[in-house]
């Protein structure tokens, strides 16, 4: 018989201690420590476990060949959502188990519901923090009413997969996680015991009946899915929400799939009926004026596997009150000196005595490098006060010395600029291997320094 034990459990790192902490010994982080039950075995215990194993076999699962297996990528629920689908690669899994996160306010719930009522489905909306009226008030603003849509206002996972059996749903949605309690447990919802047991449950019940479930989860200060990593490790997939609220854009980005790639990401409008597809980021991210003013450049970036013409601003005066002023939105601040002192020291543009400001449009945060040789652009057009032309566009990432490195898929960016119009495109001359100018349109500038971008554009 295995003796039954417990442990105190880091749920940031998983280190183990016989005694409750408050910092975590191992890797230090506070308000970590959660308490587990474990069985310890003994050696004997073990042992027995492995001779008995052959009878059990032939109950269980028995290894299959691979060959043998039939495939299951078949049989994905394809939504309406076009979005939805390109992030989970291409439909929902059934059986899969789905976490999405994102900040308070930002469209969790909106997007779930719209998603309950668009696929042709039946569906059961699980909801902990709206009422029942509530959420048929915002159903019948976003979208028509469907009769195979259900709503639960429950929180208790033994009663929600009860009536789940009973329902037979083909999707599962549950608003959110942090709301749910398990009857198995005394811990308080929202604890990190809860979320991992209710997800626990959850997920039984997807791979027993093949349904996949949805899950929502809130996001803490710092930008992690609220609980726990160990959610993360539990679930199929995590996407996440994100967007600044000023803004109307919101971004599902999927941080894990086991069933997909992670570059994709799908992009909304948060209008006044509800989330609305975007298909075409680049146009609504293009500037909203004819004529062209200095400081702007337009930047061809990837955001995933989807090439996005972004707009970039920047406004360069000069520092009236002591230390000049740096300020990045959308962009890493410290990426932004360091383009800035490269400026400074190549070029040897004064930006030590200027306030600078960039912006990026939209309110979309990006990463991608390739976006450094359009901010260079628009740092120098606000400070020389030249307006770049308009219809031109970069793609490139700057290097310390001021060398202008190559991007990945050149190729994709420059046919979205030439699709879009655009008649320059100014490249890394790194970048030109097995590119065939002759296919496009748009008339393709190759550089090699950050000198070059200055004599060619504003000399
Ligand atoms: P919600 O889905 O409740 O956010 P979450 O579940 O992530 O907390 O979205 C709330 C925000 O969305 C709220 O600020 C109002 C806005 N909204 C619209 O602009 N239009 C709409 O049609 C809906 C339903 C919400
Ligand atoms: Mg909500």
């Amino acid at each position: 018989m295995g003796k039954i034990r417990k442990v105190f459990i880091c749920s940031e790192c998983g280190a183990e201690s016989p005694k409750w902490f408050g910092k975590c010994p191992a890797c230090e982080s506070w308000n970590t420590c959660v308490e587990e039950v474990v069985s310890k075995d003994t050696q004997e215990d073990k042992q027995r476990v492995w001779q008995v194993a052959p009878s059990i076999s032939n109950k269980g699962p028995i290894p299959i060949a691979l060959t043998d297996i039939q495939s299951g990528t078949t049989n994905r629920i394809e939504t309406p959502n076009q979005e939805l689908n390109r992030v989970l690669g291409g439909g929902i899994v059934p059986g899969s188990l789905v976490l999405i996160g994102g900040q308070p306010g930002i469209g969790k719930s909106t997007l779930m519901l719209q998603i309950a009522m668009e696929v042709p489905a039946r569906v059961l909306y699980v909801s902990g923090e709206e009422s029942n009226e509530q959420i048929r008030m915002r159903a019948e603003r976003i979208g028509t009413l469907r009769e195979e849509c259900y709503i639960l206002t429950e929180t208790n996972t033994s009663k929600i997969l009860t009536h789940a059996q009973n329902l037979v749903p083909q999707l599962i949605i549950i608003d959110s996680i942090q709301t749910l309690a398990s009857p198995n447990l005394d811990a308080i919802s929202g604890s990190i015991s809860q979320i991992r047991e209710c997800t626990g449950e959850l997920q039984r019940y997807a791979k027993e009946t093949n349904v996949p479930i949805f899950i929502i989860g809130h996001i803490t200060k710092e930008g992690s899915i609220a609980g726990p990593k160990l959610l993360e490790h539990i679930v199929d997939a995590v996407l996440q929400f994100e967007g600044d609220r000023h803004y109307t854009y919101r971004i599902l980005r999927t941080l894990k799939n086991r069933f997909g790639s992670t570059d994709e990401m799908g992009i909304y409008e948060m209008q006044a009926n509800g989330l609305r597809e975007v298909s075409n980021p680049s146009e609504l991210l293009l500037s909203q004026t004819d004529e062209a003013l200095s400081g702007s450049a337009v930047a061809a970036t990837m955001e995933g596997m989807r090439p996005m013409l972004i707009e970039t601003q920047a406004l360069v005066s000069t520092a009236v009150y002591g230390n000049p002023q740096r300020s990045a939105t959308g962009f890493d601040l410290r990426r932004l000196s360091m383009l800035l002192a490269v400026l400074e020291k190549r070029c040897g543009f004064p930006f030590g005595q200027n306030d600078v400001f960039l912006n990026i449009a939209g309110g979309i945060r990006v990463d991608d490098p390739a976006i450094d040789l359009a901010i260079v652009s628009a740092l120098i057009s606000s400070l020389e006060d030249v307006a770049i032309p308009d219809k031109v566009c970069f793609a490139g990432e700057v290097g310390l010395s001021g060398e202008i490195r190559a991007v990945n898929r050149v190729e994709q960016r420059i046919q979205e600029a030439d699709k879009l119009g655009f008649e320059q495109i100014f490249i890394s001359k790194y970048n030109t291997k097995g590119l065939d100018p002759k296919r496009f349109n748009i008339q393709i500038f190759k550089l090699g320094k950050v000198e070059e971008l200055y004599n060619m554009m504003f000399k």
